[in-house]
């Protein structure tokens, strides 16, 4: 399992569908093949273990699949993997985590009534670490926020005449490029739209693009001027005319977002917060002292210490002169206790 959980995180962070690794294996633990998933439309990983396996003139009868995600038992882009392995004859199918998604579950159901032995649970806490942001988002059908903040050290995202380029350093910002090509959606207001200019692309330390383009959503019913940079090369830019962070999430999840990387300003960082839909904080640290401008978080309607938002810290990384603190707030550890913190980077070293 731990092998088809390396071959899991070689997959794509973003997309709509998980990050599954699948490994076969003959009676005597002989690898017979191997396969993991490379993004939606492309073959999932049973199918591409036992694509491997054909290839190499390996024969699966009566072999086991080791399997990171429970098989799919419908057809959606693809087939469904559990007549797959049926159709291959394997014996034995080992799963760690049962799919949450109601549409492609039941794969264990179907492989157990044909007659194939199904364990299910392997290793759980580290298949749901692998899954990172999809499994939430599935689970709860809707996408998994990380709200980031680039802020000086006294909590300040902008000087008082309004600019804010570049309060952290290029390492930090360039962390924040990495972390924009893991997402599905980057979600500003219109007040960062108009002040800042943003291109909102996640790209490369030379400064090229990303092959993986975000969604560029701004909330508000400000128009996004015609000259815009976000009208410029990056991901397709969405609109979304309201106040409501939930109807901005039920928008994306239409669309397939698993990940939403909330980037601000102020006004909308906060009216995320309130919502209480915010998973992890994102907050870039620099040494920089400003004394006036603007908060990086707006009103929260806290109006005593004891109403304070706050958070669990799950990382603190030193990034050249800055730091980034990732947490989570309060709220959303009580209800993920038990489960892995979501990590937007994969630990394993192949990445
Ligand atoms: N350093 C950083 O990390 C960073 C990041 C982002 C921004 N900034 C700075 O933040 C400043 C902009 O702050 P901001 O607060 O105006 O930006 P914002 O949060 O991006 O935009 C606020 C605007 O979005 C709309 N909006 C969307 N949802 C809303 C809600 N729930 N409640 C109220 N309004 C909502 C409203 O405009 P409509 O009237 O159009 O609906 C509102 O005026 C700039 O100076 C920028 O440089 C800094």
């Amino acid at each position: 399992m731990e092998h088809a959980f390396t071959l899991a995180a070689r997959g794509p962070a973003h997309g709509p569908n998980p990050r599954v690794g699948c490994v076969l294996l003959a009676s005597d633990g002989t690898g017979l093949g191997a396969g993991w998933h490379r993004g939606a439309g492309t073959p999932h990983a049973e199918v591409a273990a036992l694509a491997d396996a054909r290839e190499r003139g390996q024969d699966v009868r009566g072999a086991t699949a080791v399997v990171t995600l429970e098989p799919c038992n419908h057809t959606g882009r693809t087939g469904p993997c559990s007549e797959a392995l049926l159709a291959s004859g394997v014996a034995r199918v080992v799963v760690s985590v049962v799919d949450p998604n109601p549409q492609a579950a039941g794969g264990a159901v179907r492989l157990g009534a044909a007659g194939v032995e199904v364990l299910t649970g392997v290793l759980a806490e580290q298949g749901e670490r692998v899954l990172g942001a999809w499994l939430p988002a599935v689970r709860r059908a809707r996408p998994f926020v990380t709200v980031k903040i680039a802020s000086s050290l006294d909590g300040r995202v902008a000087a008082p005449d309004g600019t804010s380029r570049w309060i952290t350093s290029d390492v930090a910002r360039q962390h924040a490029h990495d972390l924009r090509a893991e997402v599905d959606a980057i979600v500003v207001g219109t007040g960062t739209a108009l002040v800042d200019d943003p291109s909102l692309t996640a790209r490369t330390a030379s400064g090229e693009l990303h092959h993986h383009q975000p969604l560029r959503v701004v909330v508000g019913y400000r128009q996004v001027p015609a000259g815009a940079r976000l009208h410029g090369p990056g991901g397709e830019l969405v609109v979304v005319r309201t106040h409501d962070p939930a109807v901005v999430l039920d928008a994306l999840h239409a669309r397939e977002v698993r990940h939403v990387l909330v980037e601000g300003g102020p006004t909308v960082a906060a009216a995320f917060l309130r919502a209480g839909l915010v998973d992890e904080v994102h907050a870039y640290v620099a040494p920089v002292l400003l004394g006036a401008g603007r908060a990086a978080i707006g009103d929260l309607g806290v109006a005593t210490l004891a109403d304070a938002v706050r958070l669990v810290p799950r990382e603190v990384v030193p990034l050249g002169p800055d730091v980034l603190v990732v947490a989570t707030p309060q709220r959303a550890a009580t209800a993920a206790a038990g489960t892995a913190r979501i990590t937007t980077t994969s630990t394993d070293e192949e990445r």
